[in-house]
């Protein structure tokens, strides 16, 4: 296809009920594209690009910047009648030449590991795999009762971002956290951050440290995310019960993370109940 045939621009107002009509049945239980169209549009920071040929939208993407240099891309759409015409393509230069123009170094992206299509096109434009996750959720399990929970203090920060730094945990999420279904870089500042909000918890037996995890509510779903986690069985399994003690705000009948593929980490998880429901690749591309 010419490429003067295809325009890449950013969204207007009257494109939603265009994209909403191919995005609906992306997957057979539907998309999230309509759920998110109005947050994204109306971001400061982020943009919605769209697709259109011969005066027809038939694709669209989004980009958006967790910090200066990071851009992360996420719902690429492209119409069924329209694909494997270039769209998906134009489309992601669009969004790193944008990220780049702002600023931005590194551009990541994830998708479920067994979607073929977007993994050859990703690939194609250069992205590389960084990491594999796998989404588990479930029940909070009960706590381990010769395990004492509590939560860090700030003049443990420095010492604790060491400890996760040389965890085999933290080597195999190749340093990345998962959280409302995007990935971002663990460091220091991370761990401030779950500790001013009261969700930096170390697990001890006797006196021995057993287990870190980072427990957060997930935006607008009733659901404990586990940013990270590591440490010995019952460790995780009173770590994880956290998420539904109602003593320590907020909690939910529902946990949920997504753990690098760290075998002993996943047995664990799996161990305690929770149930695996789908497995994400973390692509990145230095723009
Ligand atoms: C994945 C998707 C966005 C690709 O859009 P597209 O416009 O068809 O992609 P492009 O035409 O730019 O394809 C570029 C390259 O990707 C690869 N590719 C794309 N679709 C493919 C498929 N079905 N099978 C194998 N390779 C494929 C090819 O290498 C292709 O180059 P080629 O056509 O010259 O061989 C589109 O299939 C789609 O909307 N899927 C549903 C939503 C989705 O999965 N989004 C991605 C979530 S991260």
């Amino acid at each position: 296809m010419p490429k003067s045939e295809l325009l890449i621009r950013e969204a207007r107002p009257e494109d939603k009920p265009h994209v909403l009509t191919f995005v609906r049945r992306t997957w057979r239980w539907g998309d999230y594209i309509p759920k998110v169209w109005d947050e994204w549009f109306n971001e400061h920071h982020g943009r919605i690009l769209v697709a259109v040929l011969h005066g027809e939208v038939v694709g669209m993407n989004h980009v958006r910047f967790p910090t200066p240099n990071y851009a992360w891309l996420e719902g690429a759409r492209v119409h069924p009648k329209h694909r494997r015409k270039g769209v998906a393509t134009a489309l992601a230069l669009n969004a790193l030449e944008f990220s780049s123009a702002r600023g931005a170094t590194i551009a990541r992206l994830a998708t479920s590991s067994n979607n073929e299509p977007a993994k050859a096109h990703l690939m194609k434009l250069g992205f590389r795999v960084e990491a594999e996750f796998v989404w588990l959720q479930g029940t909070p399990p009960n706590e381990s009762h010769a395990v004492k929970i509590r939560e860090a203090e700030r003049s443990e920060l420095g010492s604790l971002w060491l400890e996760i730094k040389r965890s085999a945990v933290y080597k195999a999420s190749a340093g990345l956290i998962g959280r409302g279904w995007a990935w971002y870089e663990m460091n220091r500042q991370t761990l401030s951050e779950y500790a001013n909000q009261g969700g930096l918890f170390l697990a001890s037996t006797g006196l021995k440290r057993t287990g870190i995890a980072l427990l957060g509510s997930a935006k607008g779903e009733n659901v404990i995310e586990v940013a990270y986690i590591h440490g010995v069985q019952s460790a995780v399994k009173s770590l994880l019960n956290l998420s539904s003690n109602s003593d320590r705000r907020p909690s939910s009948k529902r946990v949920r993370i997504f753990a690098p593929k760290h075998q002993l980490l996943l047995a664990r998880l799996l161990k305690v109940g929770l149930k695996e429901k789908g497995k994400y690749l973390v692509f990145s591309k230095q723009i």
